[in-house]
């Protein structure tokens, strides 16, 4: 079995969705010591946006079809997806591999895959708040993702630019979500 993990924030070390990233790799690694980890750092290699020629390149579609479990770092990056998971999106929704139109409308081909995401935002966008109009990262995963047949697991760390107490309140409880994920 293969753990693929991808990251996308720019923040190296103090990145928060990093800190979960980790943690939930650290965590299904020991649950299950046979799996292989495969590690994507998207910022520190990124991926060209894509363009016709790189179609022709399968290397990232073959590894996201390789993995079982995908573990993904988003940070809400004015309110969606960093563009650096944006590129690898676009590499790995291919209709014929990952999903396929049929007279019934789209058919997502990934559906025995787990994709858990590791999201941090600088805001609160929950039910109800001001803000949840502008959420695009959460919904926009959630869409994708299903479009794709799998619902993603989500872990979240809100309030990140809050302050260092709504910091450390929320990376606690986002690290609280990865314990309390399945094996
Ligand atoms: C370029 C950039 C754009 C951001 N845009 C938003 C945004 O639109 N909404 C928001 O709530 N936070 C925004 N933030 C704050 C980040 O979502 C927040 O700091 C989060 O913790 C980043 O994840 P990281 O700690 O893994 O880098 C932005 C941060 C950066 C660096």
């Amino acid at each position: 079995m293969t753990i693929l993990r991808l990251d996308s924030s720019i923040t190296g070390e103090h990145s928060v969705s990093r800190t979960l990233t980790n943690a939930i790799t650290a965590q299904l690694t020991a649950a299950n010591p046979g799996e292989k980890l495969v590690v994507r750092d998207l910022v520190a290699a990124p991926l060209a946006h894509l363009t016709l020629p790189e179609f022709a390149d399968t290397s990232v579609i073959d590894e996201f079809l390789a993995a079982d479990t995908i573990v993904i770092g988003a940070p809400m990056y004015n309110f969606s997806v960093p563009s650096q998971l944006k590129a690898w999106i676009d590499r790995i929704a291919v209709a014929g591999k990952t999903f396929q139109y049929t007279a019934e409308g789209p058919v997502g081909l990934v559906g025995d895959k787990r994709v858990i995401v590791a999201l941090s935002r600088g805001g609160f966008y929950g039910p109800g708040s001001p803000a949840e109009s502008f959420e695009h990262l959460k919904t926009y995963l959630s869409t994708v993702f299903g479009f794709l047949g799998v619902a993603p697991e989500f872990v979240h760390a809100d309030g990140i630019a809050v302050g260092p107490e709504q910091r450390a309140a929320a990376i606690a409880s986002g690290l609280e979500e990865v314990v309390a994920l399945a094996a």
